[in-house]
């Protein structure tokens, strides 16, 4: 798929999604290229009158919104009405891989504290059956990081440190293979067990709905 086509994918599927915001609402704002298109998009609606309060998912995502005169905060304690994210691949079942962007955790965060996670996504990142073509991305602390590479090496066919990278919260991301994943939720909670380990951009059932966008049209699963 060239560049040009995902591209339209991606911005019909923000263009769809924005149809799920409702005034007075408060919602979880993603992080990447199909977040970004969202972003714009949401802003001209802000402009028009809407009014809802963002809960930015990374620090880009906070100063594209500020940017664009979209009211947001991170001292929430309620229930987010929804949450409007991209993804590396979804699977079959609706299991997401994230990361990509390195905002795992606070994308995972706002998930998970939402009513529903709506997912954004082109074709080319719909795989048939099993999650197998993303490297997971793996949050670690920086502390003994050699030693959790070394762990998650031992797990994983392969794991390589992300260069030059240093998340929000000052940690490192591990992307790791693990060839093609059967059982997500075992995988997910394996590597989470390990100390060092902040987060993993696997995403186990936390879809409600994913919206997948194409040149010229598009369409949902529900989950
Ligand atoms: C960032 C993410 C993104 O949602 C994911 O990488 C997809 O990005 P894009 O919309 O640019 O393809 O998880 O951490």
């Amino acid at each position: 798929m060239s560049d040009k086509i995902a591209e339209e994918g991606k911005l019909s599927a923000a263009r769809r999604a924005l149809s799920y915001v409702k005034d007075d609402m408060t919602i979880g704002l993603g992080t990447g290229s199909t977040a970004a298109y969202f972003l714009h998009l949401l802003s001209e609606q802000v402009s028009d009158g809407l009014s809802i309060t963002g809960i930015p998912t990374s620090k880009s995502t906070e100063k594209l919104a500020k940017k664009l005169g979209i009211k947001v905060t991170s001292d929430f304690t309620g229930i987010i009405d929804a949450d409007f994210d991209g993804a590396d691949e979804v699977d079959s079942s609706g299991n997401l891989v994230k990361g990509g962007g390195g905002a795992l955790t606070r994308e995972k965060i706002v998930a998970a504290n939402s009513r529903k996670l709506v997912v954004m996504v082109d074709e080319s990142k719909l795989t048939e059956g099993h999650l197998s073509r993303s490297k997971i991305p793996v949050e670690i602390l920086p502390f003994m990081s050699q030693l959790t590479v070394k762990k998650l090496q031992m797990m994983a066919i392969s794991c390589e440190i992300r260069k030059s990278f240093t998340t929000d919260n000052g940690n490192y991301i591990v992307d790791c293979n693990f060839g093609k994943i059967d059982e997500p939720a075992h995988l997910e909670s394996q590597i989470k067990m390990l100390p060092g380990v902040v987060e993993v951009g696997l995403f186990v059932r936390m879809a409600s709905k994913i919206i997948v966008g194409s040149r010229d049209s598009s369409y949902e699963l529900n989950y």
